[in-house]
């Protein structure tokens, strides 16, 4: 899975273009669905199974977007400015390199800072793209772009700019590949604009209407040093999360996972996230509502251009999601 997990994080797909990365999950889906469509969202909708005796209408999700950042203004000397598209640290910013989506790279720099001010806000940094005038610079308003760095294989930890939510991805591909005989009519949904405010996610629920919801994402975890204090670690398990800033799971969800877990002797953690949601936040509220959990990969330095998983909690997901997706499902 470490070679999909690469091919997906090295693919650029910031909010609202992940066309390449579609592309990309399409060719791998595609001999394994028995159903593929993308919304007019651009959400890559792929269904596997058929309702049958006991089993739910349950829609997954995981998005396809990562954090990028756009052009607002180009100066006179070819400097480009920028805003965020997604939750941005300006401190994480500075020296970084960025690549446009016509290829075009580019490094952070900042102006000299003020008397007092200790960290560059985002309007004192911009990208030097190598240009010399605003006629000759390759950028325009309104060009996005994003991290450019490469994956890193550590052994059991991986790092990239885009394991949000890339590794959400591989997780859900690989989860339809090991999913032979369901009673479920289960739909993995490669959302759109999760970055932005969960906005895929909503359209897709809306056109699916499931029985049960579960978003696939990353959160924190509080086992670095002097870090936030939260029960999640790295390598100890899925999370089966309970509640995050933008929606409380439904209880007879998180029941469900960890039950699951307990029966087919899987490694698990329970999530509380202080700040942050995920594509479960609109699916719970799409419609007349949704019963609604998430599955999460804890994962140090989120929205950063190195973010770290643990393999081992990545492929201790896919067995869980096998696990819950090939029983018929009570919600109790
Ligand atoms: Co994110
Ligand atoms: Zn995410």
């Amino acid at each position: 899975m470490k070679e999909l997990i690469q091919k997906l994080v090295e693919t650029t797909g910031p909010s609202g273009y992940e066309n390449a990365v579609r592309a990309l999950v399409r060719a791998e889906v595609e001999s394994l669905a028995d159903d593929v469509r993308v919304d007019a969202l651009g959400n890559l909708i792929v269904r596997k199974g058929e309702k049958k005796d006991g089993g739910l209408r349950v829609m997954l999700s995981a998005h396809m977007d990562e954090i990028g950042i756009i052009a607002t203004h180009i100066d006179e000397r070819g400097f480009v400015r920028f805003t965020s598209v997604g939750g941005l640290y300006p401190n994480m910013l500075l020296g970084s390199r960025v690549r446009f989506l016509n290829g075009q790279p580019g490094v952070i720099g900042g102006e000299k800072l003020d008397a007092g001010e200790r960290l560059h806000p985002m309007e004192k940094l911009f990208i030097d793209v190598g240009a010399t005038s605003r006629e000759d610079c390759p950028v325009q308003v309104g060009d996005m772009a994003i991290f450019d760095r490469p994956f890193v294989d550590l052994g059991d930890r991986l790092v990239s700019k885009a394991m949000d939510d890339r590794v959400a991805v591989a997780i859900l591909i690989e989860t339809l590949r090991q999913l032979k005989d369901t009673p479920n009519e289960v739909y993995f949904v490669f959302s759109t604009q999760e970055e932005v405010g969960p906005r895929g996610a909503g359209t897709a629920a809306y056109g699916i209407d499931p029985e049960l919801g579960v978003a696939v994402d990353v959160t924190r975890s509080g086992d670095t040093p002097r870090g936030v204090r939260m029960a999640t670690c790295l390598g100890g398990g899925p999370a089966i999360k309970v509640r995050d800033s933008g929606m409380l799971a439904d209880p007879r969800v998180v029941r469900w996972m960890e039950a699951g877990a307990k029966k087919h002797e899987i490694p698990y953690q329970m999530e509380v996230l202080e700040a942050g949601s995920t594509d479960a936040m609109v699916i719970q509220v799409a419609r007349a509502g949704v019963p609604s959990g998430c599955v999460s990969i804890p994962c140090r330095y989120i929205h950063s251009p190195s973010e770290m998983v643990d393999y081992r909690d990545v492929q201790n997901a896919v067995r869980l999601l096998v696990a819950l997706l090939s029983e018929p499902i009570e919600l109790k």
